[in-house]
């Protein structure tokens, strides 16, 4: 597949308007930006696919950055700090095409070694009257000092769960794709905040012109988490219980743990999500210190069924 016909790529927003804000000062910080045509250097933070990519892109669209101003760069890509501050230096020093700055986009910088990112810091110093830096990352707190005090700081929240699910519809019916309600749903508690993930899912499963539940559908995958929706919708704890023990590494199951606890609402209506959360916080508790963190999540799967039949 070509990477245009990939949605996430198609419906990557372009303009400060096209994107989904979870902020209002945000947008207005970007608009000011926009209009006196500079940017600071800047440190985008957040989730995986929460929208850090894609801002950057907007913003250097929205300044009219000509393509070859804008090295791109992937820190978990890159194979040695040698080679990626050779690339980026050898391009900052060439003079812009466009305008008074060159720009690098610097993607997963909290990959980078304390010593990479001294060296970047540098780089962002010494540069800086001719060129910005865009960095995004999924831990600022894996980000040295140096260069949290060198960039605006600009942290993504997860989107309002609304907002999120309009863009899907949004997509949906460009695409003219039919799809039921129940069904994206399941896709969006599945993967959100990632909407990335909730993206090439629906696509994945809308070859047919209909949105397929993830069940019914040829490509359906061995995601855990949609099968955990697909089992709690049908109140079939011990069958998630069968699907999950056996598939999960530790870490894998604390992260099932903070995925219920963002999805409470499929354990049922206030009091039941009340002792969901009591359920859920004990497992995660006894999951650090118990010999077997599966049978551990064993056992809150099973309590975590019986809410509300109690
Ligand atoms: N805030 C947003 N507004 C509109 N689309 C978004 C937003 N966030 C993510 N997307 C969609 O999800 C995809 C992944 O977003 P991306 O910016 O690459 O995430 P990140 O860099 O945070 O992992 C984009 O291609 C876009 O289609
Ligand atoms: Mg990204």
């Amino acid at each position: 597949m070509a990477l245009n016909d990939l949605w996430v790529e198609a419906y990557r927003p372009r303009t400060v308007d096209d994107y989904v804000w979870c902020d209002a000062k945000q947008k207005e910080q970007v608009k000011e930006w926009i209009n006196r045509g500079a940017i600071p250097h800047i440190l985008l933070s957040g989730a995986a696919g929460t929208g850090k990519t894609s801002l950057a892109k907007v913003i250097f669209n929205e300044l009219n950055v000509e393509s070859a101003d804008i090295l791109y760069v992937n820190a978990s890509e890159e194979t040695g700090v040698d080679n990626m501050r050779d690339k980026i230096i050898n391009f900052v020093k060439t003079m812009s095409f466009s305008g008074e700055y060159r720009y690098v986009l610097l993607d997963e910088a909290d990959y980078l070694s304390k010593n990479a990112q001294a060296i970047l810091r540098n780089a962002m110093e010494t540069y800086s009257n001719v060129a910005r830096f865009v960095l995004t990352c999924n831990y600022p707190h894996k980000i040295i000092d140096a260069i949290h005090s060198r960039c605006q700081g600009f942290s993504i929240k997860t989107l309002d769960k609304d907002d999120y699910k309009y863009r899907i519809l949004q997509i949906l019916a460009t695409e003219e794709i039919a799809g039921d309600e129940e069904t994206i749903d399941t896709y969006i508690s599945a993967y959100y905040p990632d909407l990335r993930k909730t993206i090439n899912a629906i696509q994945q499963n809308s070859t047919t012109g209909t949105l397929l539940p993830p069940s019914s559908s040829e490509s359906s995958n061995n995601d855990v988490y949609l099968t955990m929706i697909e089992c709690f919708k049908k109140k079939s704890l011990s069958e998630a219980r069968k699907l999950l023990i056996g598939n999960l590494q530790p870490e894998e199951i604390e992260n099932l743990y903070i995925f219920m606890y963002q999805n409470l609402e499929i354990f049922g209506g206030p009091t039941q999500q009340e002792d969901a959360i009591l359920v859920i916080k004990q497992a995660l508790v006894d999951h650090t210190i118990v010999a077997d963190p599966e049978i551990n999540l064993a056992a809150a799967l099973v309590r975590l069924g019986r809410l509300g039949q109690e």
